[in-house]
């Protein structure tokens, strides 16, 4: 078939914005995809069309230093995915589309530093957790301010669940509404995805940095593990290629991650010279169903912590190919930070009910095996300067890692910084309190607000800021500091900070 050269649209068609991503020292990925009616089904028909793109050293490209052009398929949802290469370390670009008569948005975006350099400083941050409905994306806006190198999201990019009609008394409105019903097909997978791609906010923050990105649950289905759903849905493997396949053409990954019958390569390492090495990991296609669950039903829950399925030694939360993937690259980079990026909370936190101290089945509480092989692999390979960034609780917890949490005594072997959500909103602050009481490795919790985590990273320590909204309802919302903790290379743990101490 041939692609169509010179297209004429019914509508603007770069309406999702565009994306950068995956960086290396001389490439990133350039995203884009076209989408005329972005909330029914792109507006595109079964034909390809060809897509200019350039990246050049200045805004208004006048020193264009790549470019060339690229088919956006239907079987992609006229999605683009450009591995541009031969750039110069460490430096920013500029980069646009062109379709037809019509130009995207410039979006700008940063090579890594040289492999074997020594970089001063990084400035990262990341999210999670940015439900639609329940608030704006004023976290992103202010993110795009915060003069950052990468942005990492940890998951739930998208919620699932259908628009909501009802409007349930004593909780907070929703302040939009999801199109359509709950994703389950290809076409409504999209659709969502456009969604909220559609918000000005959130392509703001795609076009000012690039992104490393995992998932969670909820670009999927709640709580699913594997290819078992919570409702036990016998089709769910078809769902699920659905969703994985809506969420590669959503995002700036390499082609290495294009689902296959076999399912989806998410993991990702990337260095930031020799100051830094990020691991992002995958810990939903995976893994092991949660152990325990009600009669009837898969998913999660606060279960007992002396439930035996929770023991058994061969419970995943990577898959064994994961595992040893992550474990080989910690070893060698004891030289350097070790950010591992993934969705849940990997420090145990045993929650009070009733007088019996519970913990969630779907967090590394669920996986207490893997969690000891994980922190295995990290003290095996000599880090002295491991963090665990992690989300999925829409709650900030900041934690020391131990291999045994039962020992007031034990060294912890790393740090762990759960960043709150974007939006989605949070449990009770007095549960997060009865939590941090209950898990004297936990120092801080706080569950009532929302935001990111911004880090700065220089040689001898890393310092993470927690940003926290005024008011996630409002799209215009202030943004202020909550708390600042300090981790020194070599010692594991984090301490309160006094603000800009790096
Ligand atoms: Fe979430």
């Amino acid at each position: 078939m041939v692609a169509i050269e010179h297209p004429r649209f019914t509508a603007y068609p770069f309406s999702l914005g565009v994306a950068s991503g995956s960086p290396l020292p001389t490439g990133v990925v350039l995203w884009t995809r076209l989408a005329p009616e972005p909330l029914d089904g792109g507006g595109l028909g079964s034909d390809a069309i060809v897509v200019h793109w350039e990246v050049a050293d200045d805004e208004g490209f006048t020193r264009v230093v790549r470019q060339g052009s690229v088919e956006a398929l239907a079987s992609r949802a006229h999605s683009v995915h450009v591995e541009a290469d031969g750039l110069a370390p460490d430096r920013a670009y500029f980069y646009r589309f062109m379709a037809g008569s019509e130009v995207s948005a410039v979006g700008r975006t940063r090579t890594a530093p040289p492999a074997d350099s020594a970089p001063a400083r990084l400035r990262f941050a990341f999210a999670s957790c940015q439900h639609f409905e329940q608030g704006f994306y004023a976290a992103h806006r202010h993110l795009a301010a915060e003069e950052l190198d990468l942005m990492l999201f940890l998951g739930d990019y998208i919620y699932e669940g259908p628009g909501r009609t009802d409007q349930v008394p004593g909780r907070p409105r929703a302040v939009r509404r999801h199109a359509g019903g709950e994703a389950r097909t290809l076409r409504d997978y999209r659709n969502r995805h456009a969604q909220y791609k559609t918000d000005p906010d959130l392509q703001r923050l795609h076009a000012a940095v690039p992104w490393l990105v995992t998932w969670d649950d909820h670009e999927v289905d709640n709580n699913y593990a594997g290819t078992r759903s919570e409702s036990l849905d016998p089709d769910f493997r078809r769902r699920r290629a659905a969703a994985y396949q809506a969420y590669f053409e959503h995002m700036p990954l390499r082609e290495r991650a294009r689902p296959t019958a076999s399912g989806m390569i998410l993991r990702s390492r990337h260095d930031f010279g020799r100051l830094a090495r990020f691991h992002l990991l995958d810990a939903r296609q995976r893994r092991t169903p949660q152990a325990c669950p009600r009669a009837g039903r898969g998913g999660a829950d606060w279960i007992d912590r002396q439930c035996r399925a929770l023991r058994a030694p061969r419970r995943t939360m990577l898959g064994p190919a994961q595992e040893r993937w992550l474990a080989d690259g910690l070893r060698g980079a004891a030289d350097r930070w070790n950010f591992i990026g993934e969705a849940t909370l990997m420090a145990r936190a045993l929650r009070p009910v009733d007088g019996q101290l519970k913990v969630s089945s779907d967090a590394w509480d669920g996986y207490p095996a893997a969690r000891d092989r994980l922190l295995a692999s990290i003290a095996d390979a000599g880090l002295g300067s491991c963090v665990v960034l992690s989300g999925d609780a829409h709650t900030t917890f900041v934690c020391d890692l131990k291999r045994d949490f039962d020992d007031a005594g034990a060294p912890p072997v790393a740090t762990e910084v759960c960043g709150t959500s974007i939006t989605s909103r949070g449990r009770a602050q007095s549960v997060t309190d009865a939590i941090v009481r209950a898990n004297p490795h936990i120092h801080y919790g706080d569950s009532a607000r929302r935001g990111y985590v911004a880090v700065d990273v220089s040689a001898g320590r890393c310092i993470a800021t927690l940003r926290v909204l005024d008011d996630p309802l409002d799209p215009q919302s202030g943004i202020a500091t909550a708390a600042t903790f300090a981790i020194e290379a070599g010692q594991p743990g984090a301490r309160p900070a006094a603000p800009a101490a790096v």
